[in-house]
C-alpha cells in the first residue's frame, strides 16, 4: 500500500514509518519539523515538509510521485498536557482545526483507511480499572480533550462516508521504550526538546544531565503511595498500526459494527508506580538515580491502566516486549546512543 504518516518525523511517528517499511509499504512522512527531527525519518520514507492542513489536498490527492494513496496514519499533533493548559489555542487549532482539514481532504480524495494516535487522556479520572473503550471520557486536561473532539469528529465522518472511509483511533497508555538500531537504520526513541515523561527524565539523571528526579506525589491511593502508570514499548504500539490497517483493509465486521470507526486501547494492562519505575531504571543503568517527592502534578490522575482486550481480539494485537526492564533497557540503549550521535 501506499500509506502517509503524519508526524513521521516524531517518536511515534518514526517508528511506525519504519514498521511501514519493514513490511513493504510505500511511506510518504508529513511534518513540519516543528518537534520532529529530519533524521528521524527513515531512510525509504518520503518527507514531505509542511504543515498538514496545508500539504494534505496535495498529498492525498497524489501530488508528486506520491499516486494514489491507500491510508493515513495521523500521528502529527501537539502533545504536552501542561502546555495545553496555558496554551489552549495551539492545541484547539494544531490538534482540531488541522485534523479537521485532514478529513476534508481525505473524503475529497476517499482515501478509504485512517489509523489515528488517540489516548488514554481522553478518559480523564477512570472510575474503574482497568479502562475500557466504553469508559466514560471525562478528560482533565485540554490535550486529552482536543483528542476527544477529534475521535468524535472522526466517527461522524465515517458513518456519512456510507462505508468509503473506515478508521480506526487508537487509545495510546504510556509510551516508552525505543526501536533498537538494525543494520544502517539508525535507533528510534524518544527525543524531545522540551522532555516530560518520566522514563527519559529518569535516564537524564542516570547520564548525569540532571542531579535527580522528582516524584510527583506520594499520598496517591496506590500501594506505595505514586502514581501508576501502564507502560507499552513503542515497537509494541507500532504493530497495532499494521495491524489496524490490514484490518481496515479487508472486509471487517468489526469496523462496520462499529459504525465504521474502531476506538482500541493500547496498553499491557499492568501498571507500574513511579517509584517501581525508577527502581527498574537504576537495575538497568546502574545508577544510583537520586529521587525526591515533590507536589502532586496538576491534571495527573492516580492509576491509569488500559483493558486492551479488544485490541487484541479485533485487531489481534499481542504486546511481545511487556517487561519493564526490557522496555527502560531499549530507552537506555537509545539516551546513550542520541548522547555520543
Ligand atoms: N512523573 C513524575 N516525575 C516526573 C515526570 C513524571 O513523578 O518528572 C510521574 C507523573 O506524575 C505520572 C507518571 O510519572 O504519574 C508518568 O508521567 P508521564 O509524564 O511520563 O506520562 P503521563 O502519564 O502524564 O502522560 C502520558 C502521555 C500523555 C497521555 C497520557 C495518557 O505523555 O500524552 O500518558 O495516559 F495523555
Amino acid at each position: 500500500m501506499t500509506l502517509v504518516i503524519t508526524g513521521g518525523a516524531g517518536y511515534v511517528g518514526s517508528v511506525c514509518a519504519q514498521h511501514l517499511l519493514d513490511a513493504g509499504h510505500d511511506v510518504v512522512v508529513v511534518d513540519d519539523l516543528s518537534t520532529g527531527h529530519r533524521d528521524a525519518v527513515p531512510s525509504g520514507a518520503r518527507l514531505v515538509e509542511g504543515d498538514v492542513a496545508e500539504v494534505a489536498d496535495e498529498v492525498l490527492g497524489g501530488g508528486g510521485d506520491t499516486g494514489r494513496v491507500d491510508g493515513v496514519i495521523h500521528c502529527a499533533a501537539r502533545s504536552l498536557v501542561g502546555e495545553s493548559a496555558v496554551d489552549p489555542a495551539k492545541y484547539w487549532h494544531g490538534n482540531v482545526v488541522t485534523t479537521l482539514a485532514l478529513l476534508d481532504a481525505l473524503r475529497r480524495h476517499r482515501v478509504p483507511r485512517l489509523v489515528f494516535s488517540s489516548t488514554a487522556a481522553t478518559y480523564g479520572e477512570p472510575e474503574t480499572s482497568p479502562i475500557t473503550e466504553d469508559a466514560p471520557t471525562r478528560p482533565t486536561n485540554t490535550y486529552g480533550a482536543t483528542k476527544l473532539a477529534v475521535d468524535h469528529a472522526i466517527g461522524t465522518h465515517a458513518a456519512a462516508s456510507g462505508g468509503e472511509l473506515g478508521a480506526v483511533s487508537l487509545r495510546y497508555f504510556n509510551v516508552a521504550g525505543a526501536h533498537p538500531a538494525a543494520g544502517d537504520a539508525p535507533a528510534l526513541g524518544e527525543r524531545h526538546t522540551v522532555e516530560t515523561h518520566l522514563i527519559p527524565l529518569v535516564l537524564q539523571v542516570a547520564l548525569g544531565q540532571r542531579d535527580e528526579i522528582a516524584v510527583f506525589g506520594d499520598d496517591w491511593p496506590t500501594a506505595d503511595g505514586t502514581c501508576v502508570r501502564d507502560y507499552i514499548h513503542v515497537d509494541d504500539l507500532a504493530e497495532a498500526h499494521l495491524l489496524a490497517l490490514d484490518l481496515l483493509a479487508g472486509d471487517a465486521p468489526a469496523i462496520a459494527e462499529a459504525g465504521g470507526h474502531l476506538v482500541c486501547n493500547l496498553g499491557n494492562g499492568t501498571g507500574f508506580s513511579v517509584l517501581e519505575v525508577i527502581e527498574a531504571c537504576r537495575r538497568v543503568t546502574g545508577h544510583p538515580i537520586p529521587a525526591r517527592v515533590a507536589p502532586r502534578r496538576t491534571g495527573d490522575p492516580g492509576v491509569l491502566v488500559a483493558s486492551s482486550a479488544r485490541a487484541r481480539e479485533t485487531l489481534g494485537w499481542k504486546p511481545t516486549h511487556t517487561d519493564l526492564d526490557g522496555i527502560v533497557a531499549d530507552a537506555w540503549d537509545f539516551a546513550r546512543s542520541s548522547r555520543t550521535a
